[in-house]
């Protein structure tokens, strides 16, 4: 299939012809959760890609053939290394060496919830003196709409190159659910928005031999909002059944119960779960990148700031019951031994960024618990920007739940096994529902 450009340029046209052959090099830069997942796709597809971090141990590790994350398989980096389909760096200079940039850095929220965009300035002005015509740049970092023409496209243009003329330019949203075993990069369709016409084609052919499904859409910006409007929607929908988990929970009605009954209703609803609150890179941070984008059109996201308001106090709420559970036991909060268990932001991941149990852990250390946790994904607690607690995983025996007063259920990995840990345990706060199925006055679900 011959690609057909709308305004071809000889530029793009020698561009398209080797993303058609398969000879264009791809540049993964940000090789994290998002970005590792990316480059192995690329590379599976047929691409020679080069990925770059600036984290030179993560480098190190990928040259060696070795994975950093939990379900990436070193096995799988290893045969890509060998086979010279990819290779990492840290040395920019190579960037000239690559036909496609894409780039996968942090968006994190700064301290007063505004959106912290310095890793992607930080990029652009790394790439902005390695550019050389006929490139294609790709922006996958969540952001608010508007970003790349806005923020990145006026960087990349201090080149002195011009965008839509020398280098091209697109957006499209990472929408990976990492430990999800339906659904990886390869099978989760693209949404690609370009810069003009010959950007969305190029970005469009690029993708498209390593994805199952591409979805054009109008421009950048309409890429952009679609990713933050899917994460506002997780956001909103959890918030629901949140503050309802405190409502049935007060008419002693069991939220649990009520959402797998709704959920038997072929249309029209879509089961969201309560929890401890909201973890990951994603659905705690993406929303406010809009509220603090709409303020500059006067405009406010209530539905998302109400949102953020009920799910950041369910990390209160859930001390409040163990609270009341112990008090129940006769005991108090201050001097009892409470451990979490798991404390990756979701079920069966390595990644604890944004965890609840970080707040969860705090609160209950300030009340004056001596707290531990047990995570087989999380050996030690990394280093947070918002948190200081340094401890290390718990080996669980049963003599380690005997000694607790009180363990939290944080995380349902899958490894657990609830039957056996309720066994052991005293006293179990279980935010998850983990211990459905299990009768035993020691349970406290919440
Ligand atoms: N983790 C997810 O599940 C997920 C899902 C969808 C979208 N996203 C979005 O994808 C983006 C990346 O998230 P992530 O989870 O992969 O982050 P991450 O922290 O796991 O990885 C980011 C990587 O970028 C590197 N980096 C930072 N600055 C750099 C620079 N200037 N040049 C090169 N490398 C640099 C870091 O060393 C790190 O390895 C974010 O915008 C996030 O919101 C994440």
């Amino acid at each position: 299939m011959t690609l057909q450009l709308a305004a071809p340029s000889s530029l793009a046209e020698d561009l398209a012809s080797r993303i058609e052959l398969r000879t264009a090099r791809v540049a993964v830069v940000g090789l994290g959760y998002v970005g590792l997942p990316l480059a192995e796709t690329f590379a599976w597809g047929g691409y020679t890609v080069l990925g770059f971090d600036i984290d030179v141990e993560k480098v190190a590790k990928l040259k060696r053939g070795e994975s950093y994350i939990g379900h990436i398989c070193p096995e799988r980096v290893a045969e890509l290394v060998q086979s010279g389909r990819f290779d990492a760096t840290s040395d920019p200079v190579r960037f000239v060496e690559t036909d496609a940039i894409i780039i996968c850095v942090p968006t994190p929220l700064g301290e007063a919830r505004e959106p912290d965009l310095s890793y992607i300035i930080k990029t652009g002005e790394m790439l902005r003196p390695h550019l050389r015509k006929g490139q294609l740049i790709v922006l996958e970092s969540t952001t608010y709409p508007g970003t790349t023409e806005e923020l990145l496209l006026p960087i990349l243009e201090e080149s002195g190159l011009k965008a839509g003329e020398d280098f091209f330019l697109a957006y499209s949203p990472e929408r990976e659910d990492p430990g999800n075993r339906d659904f990886a990069t390869r099978n989760i369709p693209k949404v690609i928005g370009g810069l003009d016409e010959v950007s969305q084609t190029l970005a469009l052919a690029l993708y498209e031999p390593v994805v199952d499904g591409i979805v054009p859409v109008s421009g950048t910006r309409v890429a952009e909002a679609c990713k933050i409007l899917e994460n506002t929607y997780r956001a909103v929908n959890i918030a629901l059944v949140n503050e309802l988990k405190g409502v049935f929970n007060a008419m002693g009605i069991d939220i649990w119960e009520v959402i797998a009954a709704a959920k038997t209703k072929p249309f029209g609803f879509q089961a969201f779960y309560p929890g401890p609150g909201l973890g990951g890179h994603c659905i705690p941070i993406d929303p406010f990148y809009l509220t603090w984008a709409a303020r500059k059109y006067g405009l406010n996201t209530r539905f998302i700031e109400l949102a953020g308001e009920i799910n950041m106090a369910m990390p209160q709420y859930v001390v409040d019951r163990v609270a009341e559970a112990l008090n129940d036991d006769g005991k108090a909060v201050k001097g009892s031994n409470v451990c979490i268990l798991g404390v990756a932001y979701k079920k069966d991941v390595d990644d604890p960024r944004e965890s609840p149990a970080f707040t969860i852990m705090e609160l209950l250390q300030s009340r004056g618990a001596r707290m531990s946790y047990h995570d087989p994904h999380v050996p030690t607690l990394p280093r947070m920007r918002h948190h200081k607690l340094r401890l290390d995983s718990q080996e669980l025996t049963p003599e380690f739940l005997r000694s607790r007063d009180c363990v939290v259920v944080v995380t349902d990995h899958s490894v657990f096994n609830f039957p056996w840990i309720v066994r052991h345990t005293r006293l179990i706060v279980d935010t998850r529902n983990a211990t459905a199925g299990i009768s035993s006055p020691r349970i406290v679900r919440c």
